[in-house]
């Protein structure tokens, strides 16, 4: 069965080295995960006045969330933490009360940064937040990248064997985690 994941990348720069990496993933991806990227850029700071009318850009974002099986998080570490852009999008995401569109959802976590543990502690708080938004994690295996530079270009080319032969594994193993959790989980459950 082919499935569909939609991917989140926390960086807006133009010159993400996370925006990088989630195009080697897609083409690394095996061609049963059909992949979309959920944009998160234009979305204003959540507040729960909002909840009673979301705007049109939010109700967007969360049928986008809504129209996939499952999601992946691509994003680099600000100040030992995820970017606040993307936990706001994730509030967004998680509202109104009782619409949370991560519930039950397969996700999966990822992320690059220049500094030697690879996002680890960002990924690590991200986890913390999905764990309350009721999504289940892939736990295994973790990926923290190392951005070296020159190791994917921007066409999302992996220059390094071995981390191509990595990631591509992440997200074999990504989409055997997916299937699991469907069986188990069918969205309309
Ligand atoms: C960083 N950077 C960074 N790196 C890291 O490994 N741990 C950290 O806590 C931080 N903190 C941090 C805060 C802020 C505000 C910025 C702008 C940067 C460096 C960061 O890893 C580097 O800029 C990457 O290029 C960010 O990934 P993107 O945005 O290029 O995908």
């Amino acid at each position: 069965a082919i499935h569909k994941v939609g991917y989140l990348i926390g960086s807006l720069a133009r010159g993400s080295i996370n925006r990088k990496l989630a195009k080697a993933l897609v083409q690394l991806a095996p061609p049963e995960l059909e992949m979309t990227e959920i944009s998160f850029k234009d979305l204003p700071l959540y507040s729960y006045d909002y909840d009673s009318d979301f705007p049109p850009v939010a109700q967007a974002f969360k049928k986008a969330i809504a129209s996939v099986e499952a999601v992946l998080f691509v994003t680099p570490e600000y100040n030992r933490s995820i970017p606040g852009g993307l936990k706001n999008a994730i509030d967004w995401a998680s509202r109104p009360y009782g619409k949370n569109s991560f519930a039950r959802k397969p996700s999966a976590v990822i992320g690059t940064s220049p500094g030697s543990i690879g996002t680890a502690i960002a990924q690590q708080s991200l986890r913390s937040v999905l764990s309350f938004c009721n999504a289940p994690q892939m736990n295994a295996p973790e990926a923290y990248i190392q951005f070296t530079p020159g190791l994917i270009t921007d066409d999302g080319e992996v220059t390094v064997e071995s981390t191509e032969d990595f990631l591509r594994n992440y997200m074999a193993q990504f989409h055997m985690f997916i299937a699991r959790v469907l069986q188990v989980l069918p969205p309309d459950a």
